[in-house]
């Protein structure tokens, strides 16, 4: 028995502006409906469903086919998806009035479009133009969008745009200029962040969800995080030149509001994380050390899982009472002690069975990592655990992609940061006296070390 009774394929190929594709025909709907469809029909067990590139039938998208029959649909609408649902995928009975009617001729145009392709990118070839399959133009221009996007979390402009609000609206609300708040509001319908009817503007149901204002769930608070990195980032030339941070302002140094932000970014980010990591690690430990520990989302989540579990976390003392907010919010001002201190020099005690270091060793040079693990064996009892958490790159540092280009992050923000390999960590924690060292992989872009003195 085959493992599902039918696979439909749908294309949702993009092509450059203006020419038919079935992205631009909706195949992004079509998929959406049918998504849908198979789970108001009960059929989400019996039909895999996956989305293709392209596959030569541009004119008519968005193109469908169903495995194992090899039905092709074309012109599919989202409309079309229930009678293609209940009657080809639930009662057998293709669909014939959605159907390519002539294989011949269907063949026919897919080898066309085939030879023509073909024939486009040796002509592009032999003029000398960029290949299209090279993202060039994208990553160049990738900027605007991003900086589009800060802008407007910079000036609040979902929470203005609230359940709808013209361009002039919104600029009388924000203090901004009426034709640039309009440039603005239309990109951000490019972008899908908002839509556009009539000259009113609406958030999207995610934008109203998360970048809101009035939102449980927003997330604008901890996104600023990214506002702030432009600045730092815009130095890269001048890093790139003299080896180390530049900006007036790196992000290590920040004021009180950033402070907030990047905390809140933190924190969004190591809640998701923390109930794997403590999964991974065990919770049978007495007293833990949390080193930067930040909101405290990691120690709250392994003192909520042990009730012997008590923490000492250290922090700058900036960040300090933010943190002490967080641990109020959960109760647990018992058991988590915090602690202003400089992870740089401070000696931290001994007696610890778990120190935590996590998305530390990045912002420090090799030599200061030395010293700390030095400092962190010491703290440690004998048989005492370190887990290190931070994005790990591979042996020749080209991969994974978000680790290789933190090492950048770092550079621009940081005196000496920068992301580091397995190797070169298993070589600081043997050198300072770790007896066993075990990675663990975590989904996500973190790893984790777990060293035992
Ligand atoms: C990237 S955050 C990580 C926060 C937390 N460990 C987590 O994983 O969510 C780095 C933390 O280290 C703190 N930090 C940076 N330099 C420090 C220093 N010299 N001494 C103490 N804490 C420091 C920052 O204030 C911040 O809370």
């Amino acid at each position: 028995m085959r493992p599902f009774r039918y696979h439909v394929v749908v294309c949702t190929q993009q092509k450059p502006e203006n020419l038919p594709s079935c992205a631009a025909a909706g195949g992004a709907a079509v998929l959406e409906a049918l998504r849908e469809e198979l789970g108001r029909q009960n059929l989400e067990n019996d039909v895999i469903v996956s989305t293709t590139g392209c596959l030569g039938a541009c004119n008519r998208g968005p193109v469908m086919i169903v495995y194992p029959d090899a039905t092709w649909y074309g012109e599919v609408k989202p409309a079309d998806v229930a009678e293609i649902t209940a009657s080809h995928l639930k009662a057998g009975q293709p669909v014939a009035r959605l159907m390519f009617s002539d294989d011949a001729a269907l063949r026919a145009e897919i080898l066309n479009h085939r030879r023509k392709t073909l024939a486009a990118i040796a002509a592009r070839d032999k003029a000398g133009i960029l290949p299209e399959d090279i993202s060039l133009q994208e990553i160049l221009r990738g900027f605007m969008s991003s900086r589009a996007l800060l802008t407007a979390l910079e000036l609040d402009v979902f929470t203005g745009v609230g359940r709808g609000t013209s361009a002039q609206q919104l600029s009388a609300k924000l203090g901004t200029d009426t034709r640039a708040t309009e440039m603005l509001l239309n990109v951000l319908v490019t972008l899908n962040l908002l839509t556009k009817k009539d000259g009113v503007f609406s958030n999207t149901p995610m934008t109203a969800r998360f970048l809101c204002a009035d939102s449980p769930d927003n997330a604008r608070p901890g996104l600023m995080h990214n506002v702030h990195l432009w600045d730092s980032w815009s130095t890269l030339t001048k890093c790139v030149r003299q080896g180390r941070a530049v900006a007036e302002s790196p992000s290590g140094q920040r004021d009180e509001h950033s402070t907030r932000a990047f905390i809140a970014a933190m924190d969004r980010n190591a809640k998701e994380r923390a109930a794997q990591v403590v999964q991974a690690v065990g919770n049978d430990f007495r007293r833990m050390l949390d080193l930067g520990g930040g909101s405290g989302a990691y120690s709250i989540a392994f003192a909520q899982a042990n009730p012997q579990l008590h923490v000492d976390l250290l922090d700058q003392p900036s960040v300090v009472p933010l943190t002490q907010e967080y641990i109020h919010r959960a109760g647990l001002e018992r058991r988590i002690q915090t602690r202003v201190g400089d992870m740089r020099t401070d000696h931290f005690g001994e007696g610890y069975d778990l120190v935590l270091l996590s998305a530390i060793a990045h912002m420090f040079s090799p030599e200061q990592n030395r010293d700390l693990l030095g400092r962190i064996y010491q703290a440690l009892e004998p048989n005492g655990r370190l887990v290190l958490q931070d994005f790990i790159l591979d042996p020749d540092k080209t991969s994974p992609s978000f680790a290789v280009l933190f090492s950048l992050n770092m550079l621009v923000n940081t005196e000496g940061g920068a992301s580091y390999s397995e190797t070169e960590y298993e070589q600081w924690l043997r050198e300072t006296g770790f007896r066993e060292t075990k990675r663990i992989r975590l989904p996500g872009p973190a790893n984790l070390i777990v060293a035992t003195k």
